[in-house]
């Protein structure tokens, strides 16, 4: 029986060191220390022995139960600490790595100017506000004072849905315009929000497309004036085609929503095959804008003795053709990855003001 013991520990002990994982650690548990284990079946010849016997051997069994018991634990730490490092160096990321940038990927033109246009008007405290594409007679019509033989309705060649259960006649959006509207009334004055976004037109040619993109704007708060739009317009321009001596020229006009109504043209020079913007004789249009007419807030319920403030409208299209010299706007949507390669912009830049607009 000595032997037996002695052996039994010693073959035990000898295994569970050189196993070398936490499985097979187990498993050689389970064969000597579980129920059916080599070490039980021992223990379990206690019974059959005589108290003499069972004195000697007792103590003997029990020695190589916590013999072996304590090299299965000393090595089940050690192989889960193993295991653990073998297992982070495995998974191990470099955080010091510097990021690699998406060579194939870029920002379209269009998108990369919504965002130049919402950092600066964010600068000056505007919030981006949004509105639907598809929309109703009132939003895109009526409350900016178009009532309906209006001769705007005509001009802006309106893409009109069918008549729905209710008798309206939805529209896609002619004009981010009708953002004013959900927003003042939404919103209590003051009001100060830019909103960017698609425009629908049944339009066509190489300056034209029926889908294209608008910002608006809108101040409404008392003590607005006139002085304010034209500094508002100036600081934009300045900011936006990165020229300091943009000249602007605000030409009276005339749109329903708006009374004054302005035009504002910028100081531009045409060459051969592009504008230079900030020289030169010639004038570019680039916006619509005058002081709120007070239809326009009375149709939002807001008492137009009581507040006032000015809009303006800029075709977002037009702005990325003119400030990086894109000649025709119907490849702004043909979905070209040479065009997109060519004019678009790296993912990674985001613009602001003290970072700079564009990379
Ligand atoms: N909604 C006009 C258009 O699409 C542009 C416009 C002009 C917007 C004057 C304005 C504004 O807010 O004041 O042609």
């Amino acid at each position: 029986m000595h032997d037996t013991i002695e052996n039994l520990r010693h073959d035990l002990v000898s295994r569970v060191a050189q196993v070398d994982n936490t499985h097979e650690l187990e498993a050689l548990r389970v064969e000597s220390l579980g129920k059916k284990g080599a070490v039980s079946q021992l223990m379990r010849q206690l019974g059959g022995m005589t108290p003499d016997e069972r004195k000697e051997f007792g103590p003997l069994l029990n020695g190589l139960k916590d013999d072996v018991g304590q090299a299965i634990e000393a090595r089940q730490k050690e192989l889960v600490k193993k295991e653990l490092s073998e297992r982070l160096e495995r998974e191990a990321l470099d955080v010091t790595l510097p990021g690699r940038t998406y060579a194939d990927g870029s920002t379209h033109p269009i998108s990369e100017v919504i965002d130049e246009v919402t950092a600066i008007f964010g600068s000056m405290g505007f919030a981006v506000a949004e509105g639907p594409h598809i929309e109703d007679d009132f939003h895109n019509f009526t409350a900016l004072n178009i009532p309906p033989d209006h001769p705007a309705r005509q001009e802006h060649d309106t893409f009109y849905f069918g008549v729905d259960d209710h008798g309206n006649r939805p529209v896609l959006r002619t004009h981010t315009s009708p953002v004013q509207i959900r927003t003042m009334t939404s919103q209590k004055p003051p009001i100060r929000i830019i909103a960017p976004g698609r425009t629908f037109r049944c339009d066509s040619d190489q300056t034209h497309t029926p889908m294209f993109h608008q910002v608006e704007g809108l101040v409404i708060e008392a003590g607005t004036h006139m002085g304010h739009l034209k500094w508002t317009l100036e600081t934009f321009a300045k900011t936006f085609f990165e020229v300091d001596a943009v000249r602007m020229r605000f030409r009276a006009s005339h749109f329903p929503f708006t009374e004054p109504s302005m035009e504002v043209d910028i100081g531009c020079r045409f060459e051969k095959n592009r504008i230079v913007i900030g020289e030169g004789d010639d004038w570019l249009e680039i916006l619509g804008c005058g002081m709120v007419h007070p239809n326009v807030l009375e149709a939002c319920g807001l008492d137009s003795n009581e507040v006032q403030g000015f809009a303006f409208g800029m075709g977002i299209d037009r702005l990325a053709m003119l400030k990086y010299g894109i000649p025709d706007l119907r490849a702004f949507f043909e979905g070209d990855v040479r065009w997109l390669k060519h004019y678009g912009f790296s993912a990674f830049h985001a613009p602001d003001l003290p970072g700079g607009l564009a990379p």
